[in-house]
This record gives C-alpha cells, structure tokens and sequence, in this order.
C-alpha cells in the first residue's frame, strides 16, 4: 500500500477541509423520516448521528498531534498526471435523491464511491445492491454519523465494524475504505482502524459545500474549479439541490477528458505513479 502525506500535504488539505456536517436545519426530522418510512423508534439515534462535527472544530489538534514528519494512509487526492476523478457521495441512501443520483450516473457511465451511514443503510439495502451492481463502490462511512476523534477506541471500533457488516450483509461485498464523519479522526484511531480494518482513512480534495446549499449552479461551478488529475470530489446525495448540480459538472468533466473510478481503484492508480 502507497504511504503518503507529509506535514505540507496535511496543513493544505485541511486549510480546503471544511466538513460534511448536515446544519440542524437539515437533520432528518420526525416529519421527513417518516416519509421515508424511518421507523419511531429510530429518530432519535439518526437525528443525533447526524449531527456531524466540523473539520475545523478538530483539524488544530489532529494535526498538533500527526506533527510534522507523520506519514500514514490518508488520502485526500493522488500523484498523478492522469486526468481521473473520484467522485463520493456522503451520508445516505436516500429514499428519493440517491435512485436520481445513480440514473445520472448510469446515463453517463460515470462510476462514484458511496460513504453511507449504517443508519441510513438499514432501510434501505437494497440501495446498496443497486450501487454494487452498476458498479459503484461503497465505503464505510460509521453507523451513527458521529464524531470519531471524541469516540473511545473501542467506540470507533463498533461504530466501524457495524457499519462493515451491514454493507457486507446487503451486497456480499465487504467496504475497503472509510471516511470519518467530518473529516474528525486522531492519529492512533486511523491506526487502528488500518490495522484492524485495513481501511485508509479517505477523505477529499474538493468541498463545493452543497449541504450549505448555494445554488446549483454554484455547486457545479466549484466541482468543475476544484477537480484536478487524482482529485477526490465530496458531494452529498441527501439532498435534491446537491443531485441537481452533478449533470453538468459531470458533463462539464467528462467533456474536459476526465475519467471516473472509484476511490480504491484511484488508489490502486497512485501506487503505479
Ligand atoms: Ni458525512
């Protein structure tokens, strides 16, 4: 496996990180779970799950705490001078908004990699077989959408292999990376979480910030700017406005010469540099 990210790759990236954090006006509520036929009893876990934390609110301490010299798998693009993207949905399936998502998708044959929430997963596994079988990848993105780096390790622990099973149990096909709600995770957790999990900690190069909702238009703008060769793109399919801005910026890419592969396979690219 490729090691990379030194100290000036990491004060970059989290000078572009911002969050995948849902304000609390987008926290699922009761009346909007229930239209997807969100069980009661479950609100209360997926409205706080989903109150992610923010980048900012930790990036001083993790990066205090990796120092200069530390180099673990943690990728927020790739070395290359290839011109492939890697485009991540975060926090679903959604009922309505993710089926949308894989139409576009399919109708470009653009391949992305899903980081979905185990909470969301629950309902709706057969989303996930969906994705699988038109040959999306899926990460682990927790069960609760909670803020690994205030968890215990044993917390992340659970958080992540719960979330493992249930992506293996709905498609056969076990999750090979995982993105920490946020971006918030410590040094020793994506340790573990590689030696115990054999996950690299994935995170992004490109935040056009779509939960902020800033018109389409704006988000397809800021995807179309911030793509480069091994980029990652982070998009969210929880929300309408975020699925109306990937036609064009797709469209805007794929005219330009990029390619669409998923995030293991812009690894496994990297590897080849
Ligand atoms: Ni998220």
């Amino acid at each position: 496996m490729t090691r990379l990210f030194l100290f000036a790759t990491a004060i970059t990236a989290a000078a572009a990180l911002t969050s995948c954090q849902l304000p609390s006006s987008l926290v699922i509520d009761e009346a909007s779970a229930s239209a997807v036929g969100v069980a009661d009893d479950s609100l209360r876990v997926l409205a706080v799950g989903l109150e992610a934390p923010t980048w900012d609110s930790v990036k001083e301490a993790n990066i205090n705490a990796e120092g200069p010299n530390q180099i673990d798998d943690t990728y927020t693009s790739i070395k290359t001078k290839e011109k492939v993207l890697a485009i991540t949905f975060d926090d679903g399936p959604h009922a309505s908004n993710t089926p949308r998502l894989l139409d576009i998708l399919k109708e470009r044959n653009v391949r992305a990699t899903f980081y979905v929430v185990g909470n969301m997963v629950r309902y709706r596994p057969e989303m996930l077989r969906r994705m699988v079988a038109e040959g999306h990848e899926i990460g682990n993105h927790t069960v609760t959408h909670g803020t690994l780096s205030k968890m215990s390790m044993d917390g992340v622990r659970k958080e992540l292999q719960a979330a493992h099973d249930q992506i293996e149990a709905a498609t056969g096909v076990p999750p090979r990376t995982m993105r920490p709600p946020g971006g918030a995770i410590t040094k020793a957790q994506k340790q573990m979480v590689l030696s115990e999990f054999g996950y690299p900690t994935v995170l992004w190069s490109c935040d056009p910030k779509d939960w902020q909702k800033p018109g389409v238009s704006v988000v397809t703008q800021r995807l179309v700017d911030g793509a480069y060769p091994g980029g990652i793109l982070l998009m969210h399919d929880l929300h309408k406005a975020s699925i109306d801005a990937v036609p064009a910026a797709l469209d805007t890419l794929l005219s330009r010469g990029y390619r669409f592969v998923t995030v293991t396979e812009l690894i496994g690219m990297e590897a080849d540099f």
